[in-house]
């Protein structure tokens, strides 16, 4: 790590490519090497309920085969509670999930969901986990994770990433006061979701932000210049960005 801001790569859609074939190749741990080697900090996994991409024995082997930290993003559910307490990954994000939606498309509702919510950092937290929580950038959800004693929350930058002009620094300025908000309460902020090599530079540049995971525009890129080079370009822009 340089700069003090961490890449984590999520490598989800390694795993959507292996299972539209249904065959055992390419494997998400192989990717996972690859990009700890070259330069990424840590490894992003989302258990879906659907296994759409990745599956159990994906994060029991990256379980046992990371150099590097794993991020294991989850829904809150039962089931993804009982897999992290199983694991005992580093972190544990917890996104909110819809099965029906392609991405996990808004942040967390951890004001809504504070009920339901404050059992589980609770259980993840004593188990050593750092649990993070996937949120909108806005001051009642950076509230409500204070109030649940998350030591993390990563903020949601598709909205960022998908506007442009004014509306883009708009959000890009609620991503900086939510960040600012977040420190303030002793809370570590990461940011996520639809960066790329054209978006990651003001992100990056926000003093507060302890970590981007980015997954899908690298493996996408990398079908056009490999993995090793697209992970090491990204941690390049990161680190020119500070
Ligand atoms: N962070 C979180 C919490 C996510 O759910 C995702 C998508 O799985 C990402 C980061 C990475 O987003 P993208 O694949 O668009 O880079």
């Amino acid at each position: 790590m340089t700069g003090g801001l961490r890449l984590g790569v999520n490598i989800d859609h390694v795993a959507t490519v292996r299972n539209a074939r249904g065959a055992g190749y390419p494997d998400p741990v192989r990717a996972a090497l690859l990009a700890a080697e070259a330069g990424a900090d840590g490894i992003t996994a989302h258990l879906r309920e659907d296994r759409r991409h990745i599956t159990d024995d994906d994060i029991a082997r990256l379980s046992a085969e990371l150099p590097v930290p794993l991020n294991l993003e989850m829904a809150a559910t039962d089931e993804m509670l009982a897999v992290a307490l199983r694991h005992r990954p580093h972190a544990a994000c917890i996104v909110p999930e819809k099965r029906e939606e392609r991405t996990t498309e808004g942040g967390l509702d951890a004001a809504g969901q504070f009920d339901h919510l404050a059992p589980m950092v609770a259980i993840l937290g004593r188990a050593g986990v750092r649990v993070s929580l996937f949120i909108e950038p806005a001051a009642e959800q950076v509230d409500a994770a204070r109030r649940l004693g998350a030591p993390v929350v990563e903020l949601h930058t598709g909205r960022y990433c998908h506007l442009d002009g004014a509306a883009r620094s708009d959000e890009l300025r609620r991503i900086v006061d939510a960040a600012a908000l977040a420190a303030k309460n002793g809370i570590e902020s990461h940011a996520g979701h639809g960066l790329t090599f054209d978006n990651v530079a003001a992100i990056a540049a926000i003093p507060q932000l302890a970590e981007l995971n980015i997954g899908h525009f690298l493996i996408g890129e990398a079908i056009f210049d490999g993995l090793g080079a697209v992970v090491a370009r990204m941690r390049a822009l990161m680190d020119m960005a500070r």
